[in-house]
């Protein structure tokens, strides 16, 4: 079967499993009756293959790529040396082993968290998008490579993936071979890393640093490939006074780094990319964001800035989810979104996307922005204008699966289930993307919650248009105008 023919044939399995799933829909949510038989949610140890340290003195690790602007024509490298320095310098060019051009990272830093020491940490700028680069020199240079972005374009398709609250265990590792299973490009990563603060509670305290190191070995079988869009979530935080470590993100902003100067943010921790068709706005749960503060501020204007008819995917990625109904973590997103929903329903805002709940689920388009302390209208009502609300915080962390989903499900939730996975969105162009949730099953992959999804802003002009149509044709048919 051609690509096309790929295409009609996923269009209409899920043409099907929409008919069913919208006349179980009129009875309200489906919470699936899937019992995951779950691996231990404990971290994978230390000396397993996927921690492996690349052979050689001073080897590059932990290599990692994300958009180095806001269009996409360049990209971040970084990575780590373990005992010295090293060169900051990145070689790159067309084809493979042929290194026309040579770019210099920034000096590379270390930090200590606690009685932990960090390797070098290097990140360097390449704003000449090309396949092919190498890092390191002599016996222990590495080589990989990634795919340039398309040109920003309207109908240029392009697929996401989407994971949250990855973690180091064996469900971890799952996801992330599932994930390297699908076509996606790059990934919108939802907050909570390595989950390395976790060894704060069991006093563990110099294994902090160390599950950093783990964890960027872990996922370097894909970030150094393609570029994961980050996001922080609580386990970035590492708060510790405890250990006298009270400068908060510092695991995280030492080792990661994002284009936020590019969209006029004032903080790694929130900005805004636009790639192929889509816009992507990264907010931060952890960070102030009532009326007056720099985020605040920041996406007030970043909203104002989204164009459409260039990029007509508007997609918001945030930790906290501003609907679940699941009992763990049950309104914990309140705060923001009685701050922001509005400005989401008014751009017409595509689909959000959140982590930190630990299980899947999939709202309907709703709202909840007519409440206020006085009026009493206190629940969420079906609102066209409104994104689709989607928590993906199952990528499978040693804090295990989220407690009991409430009971009865909530009339916003459309689709809810206790297990672990990752999800794909297939953008084909300006109007229709395909959106799956695939199940890590038992080792398997299974693709589990589909739908069509409609742009917001371009399939609700396309409709006008074609009732206007309609609606002037029947009047020509009836001799009025
Ligand atoms: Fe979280």
């Amino acid at each position: 079967m051609d690509d096309v023919g790929r295409r009609q044939y996923s269009i209409i399995l899920v043409t099907c499993f929409l008919f069913v799933n919208t006349l179980s829909n009129v009875y309200g949510g489906i919470t699936s009756t899937f019992v995951r038989s779950e691996f231990p949610a404990t971290d994978i140890p230390l000396d397993h293959e996927v921690f492996a340290v690349p052979p050689g003195y001073n080897a590059p690790q932990q290599v990692h790529i994300t958009q180095g602007d806001y269009d996409g024509k360049a990209v971040i490298i970084s990575w780590i040396t373990p005992d010295e320095p090293g060169s900051s310098e990145v070689q790159y060019g067309k084809s493979n082993k042929n290194y026309e051009f040579t770019a210099l990272g920034t000096a590379p830093t270390k930090y200590t968290f606690y009685q932990y020491k960090s390797g070098y940490i290097h990140h360097c700028l390449l704003s000449n998008l090309e396949y092919y680069y190498k890092i390191g020199s002599g016996d222990v240079a590495r080589e990989f490579w990634f795919e340039t972005p398309p040109e920003l374009n309207p109908d240029t398709p392009y697929v996401f993936g989407i994971i949250g609250d990855l973690g180091q265990t064996y469900n971890s590792l799952s996801t992330l071979e599932h994930y390297m299973e699908s076509k996606a490009k790059a990934v919108l990563f939802l907050g909570d890393l390595s989950y390395a603060d976790r060894y704060a509670s069991s006093y563990e305290y110099d294994q902090i640093g160390l599950r950093w190191d783990t964890w960027g070995r872990f996922v370097e079988p894909s970030t150094a490939y393609q570029p994961w869009i980050w996001n922080t979530g609580n386990h970035e935080v590492d708060f510790l006074p405890q250990l006298g470590e009270m400068t908060t993100f510092k695991n995280y902003l030492n080792r990661y780094t994002t284009p936020y100067k590019a969209c006029n943010s004032s903080d790694p921790l929130w900005y805004s990319i636009r790639r192929a068709s889509a816009h992507i706005i990264v907010l931060s749960s952890y960070s102030p964001y009532v009326k007056y503060t720099p985020q605040y501020i920041w996406l007030k204007q970043e909203l104002k800035n989204v164009d459409r008819e260039k990029t007509p995917w508007l997609i918001v990625l945030m930790h906290i989810p501003f609907y679940n109904s699941n009992s763990a973590h049950f309104m914990e997103g309140e705060g923001m979104r009685s701050t922001f929903e509005s400005w989401f329903v008014d751009y017409k805002v595509d689909v959000v996307f959140a982590g930190h709940v630990h299980a899947y689920e999939r709202s309907n388009r709703i709202s909840n922005i007519k409440f206020n302390v006085s009026n009493g209208y206190p629940y969420p009502v079906p609102d066209e204008s409104a994104p689709l609300y989607i928590t993906v915080g199952d990528g499978g962390n040693q804090e295990g699966l989220a407690g009991p989903f409430l009971d009865p499900q909530p009339e916003y939730s459309a689709f809810r289930e206790m297990s672990y996975g990752h999800s794909t969105l297939e953008i084909f162009n300006r109007t229709h993307a395909l959106y799956h949730w695939n199940r890590n099953d038992n080792g398997k992959k299974l693709p589990t919650d589909a739908f069509v999804l409609h742009n917001q802003y371009w399939a609700s002009k396309q409709m006008r248009k074609e009732k206007k149509h309609y609606l002037r044709s029947v009047a020509a048919g009836l001799g009025v105008y």
